[in-house]
């Protein structure tokens, strides 16, 4: 790949998603196989620099960057010179002064990730910059949708939930429309950006039980109560009756639909117990899947390392 950094999907090419795609495959065959150590990076350095919490990704992509033989290092904005008030230019700066090779940023700020990127010469990778862009999850949601039905082009895709603040949301439409799959929004008009379907290739709709008929794949997203600065729903039964992604509402899509969601699941609110843990249930696979993208991202920005 001959981009410095990953950012976002809105940027990048359909031809760059399918190298990482078909890379981030082969790497998942090699998990399966039992293959979780190469010397492909031995002697680079990948370091996490997390402003927000994480489990997903923060260790898929050590564990990604072990896997390939790099070490790793996480520096949390809770146990660091961050606590300090050190800029995050000059914790950047200094983390490349202290020989990291890579930098996986995330971030609170949309925009974030682009800043350290232009002010450092290392590859940063976005990994989820306030509500702007999750490049790496979309890639994992796009290789689990590869993996299991082959292809992108006239699939019905519905991402439901709590699109206004979801990143996800946001690279999974730049990067699935890119590659022809047909998306339809779902949420309630207060969890929608004012020019959703305007700006983005893309329907919607606020009646998920309609928009679930015939989809292949639901894509549903957390309620991201901490970034809601008052009540964008009147209650958590309500909001799970209308937008939760239940058997009913897997009933209605086609009968091999992926229900898939980026985690963390908060079960009872977007997807029911039975929904979350039952035979149309991809999550656990994507994040699986997470840790083979991070390792074919990781790879592919290596290209050029020292
Ligand atoms: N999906 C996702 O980004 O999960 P984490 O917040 O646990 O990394």
């Amino acid at each position: 790949m001959k981009r410095k950094d990953l950012l976002g999907l809105k940027d990048i090419s359909a031809d760059e998603i399918m190298l990482i795609l078909n890379l981030a495959k082969e790497m998942r065959a090699r998990l399966d196989e039992g293959q979780h150590k190469s010397s492909e990076l031995v002697g680079k350095s990948v370091a996490t620099l997390f402003y927000e919490n994480s489990t997903r990704t923060r260790i898929s992509f050590e564990n990604a960057a072990k896997a390939l033989g790099a070490s790793t290092s996480n520096i949390s904005a809770e146990s660091s010179s961050i606590k300090k008030g050190e800029s995050l230019i000059d914790t950047g700066r200094t983390l490349q002064k202290l020989l990291t090779d890579i930098i996986v940023l995330r971030h609170p700020c949309s925009g974030a990730a682009h800043l350290l990127a232009n002010n450092l010469d290392i590859p940063v990778i976005n990994g989820g910059d306030g509500t702007n862009e999750h490049p790496t999850q979309a890639l994992l949601d796009m290789l689990t949708i590869y993996k299991s039905l082959g292809e992108f082009k006239g699939l019905k895709v519905v991402i439901v939930g709590d699109i206004l603040h979801s990143r996800v949301a946001r690279s999974n439409i730049w990067g699935l429309s890119k590659l022809g799959a047909d998306i339809t929004l779902v949420a309630p008009c207060t969890l929608l950006p004012a020019a959703a379907g305007k700006i983005m290739d893309c329907k919607i709709s606020h009646n998920l039980s309609e928009a679930a008929i015939g989809a292949n794949v639901i894509i549903s997203l957390r309620v991201q109560l901490e970034r809601q600065k008052y009540g964008l729903f009147p209650s958590i039964g309500e909001y799970h009756k209308y937008y939760g992604v239940t058997n009913q509402i897997l009933y209605k899509a086609d009968s091999n639909v992926l229900c898939m969601h980026p985690g963390p699941i908060n079960r009872g609110l977007e997807l029911s117990g039975q929904a979350a843990d039952g035979e149309s249930s991809m999550i656990l696979e994507q994040v699986t899947n997470g840790v083979a993208v991070r390792m074919a991202v990781i790879k592919l920005l290596s290209g050029g390392l020292r």
